[in-house]
């Protein structure tokens, strides 16, 4: 059975279909969830569903970038994952920490990549005038939001919308394809999936 962690840094919404696809479905083992924000509801969450939880506060480290992922990385090796999926984990992290896990860590953004990476992807589609806009789930790389893609999700932008409603149309299709693009990963499949 292939182990799982989960980096979050918020609610956790897509983690929680990560690990009730798991648990449901039974092809892999949620191992850890791991947050850089202690406030991250996601964490409660995770623990109501019995699986191990981690916190390091990324602002005890000021600008330390690799001592926070030293602190991480305790955990994280402890928990033995074979994929690492990160889930609105919001902190960017160093190509030391990222070759570690090459290959086996994976992330979903909200965007179409290559369009779009790095933050206010939603107001950016819209000033753009971009009729459609979506959810990648991709590899990590060291560059951010680079990394080949696993898979993409739609949504047509409405004339009225505003990166509040996109975003919630966007997020409800990330929930269909990060447990989709999880499965086929962990099946050996790399070939990419169109929701
Ligand atoms: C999701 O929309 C995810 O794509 C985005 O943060 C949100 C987290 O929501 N991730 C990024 O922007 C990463 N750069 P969640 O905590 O409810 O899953």
């Amino acid at each position: 059975m292939k182990r799982i962690a989960i980096l979050i840094s918020g609610g956790g919404s897509n983690m929680l279909r990560l690990v009730e696809d798991m648990q449901t479905l039974g092809y892999a083992a949620p191992v850890l969830v791991a947050s850089n924000d202690p406030s991250a509801a996601g964490i409660a969450h995770a623990g109501r569903l019995g699986v191990p939880t981690a916190v390091i506060d990324h602002r005890l480290f000021g600008k330390d970038r690799a001592a926070f992922e030293a602190e991480l990385l305790k955990p994280l090796l402890a928990a033995a994952p074979d994929v690492v999926c990160l889930a609105g984990f919001m902190r960017v992290l160093t190509p030391d920490f990222v070759r570690r896990f090459e290959g086996r860590m994976l992330n979903i953004h909200p965007s179409l990549l290559p369009k779009y990476p790095g933050l206010h992807t939603h107001q950016r589609a819209l000033e753009a005038g971009d009729p459609e806009a979506g959810c990648t789930v991709h590899e990590v790389t060291p560059v951010l939001d680079d990394g080949p893609i696993l898979g993409q999700a739609r949504v047509p932008v409405a004339p009225d919308d505003s990166a509040e409603s996109l975003a919630a149309r966007v997020l409800v299709q990330e929930h269909r394809l990060y447990p989709a693009v999880l499965r086929r990963f962990v099946a050996g499949t790399r070939t990419r999936l169109d929701l």
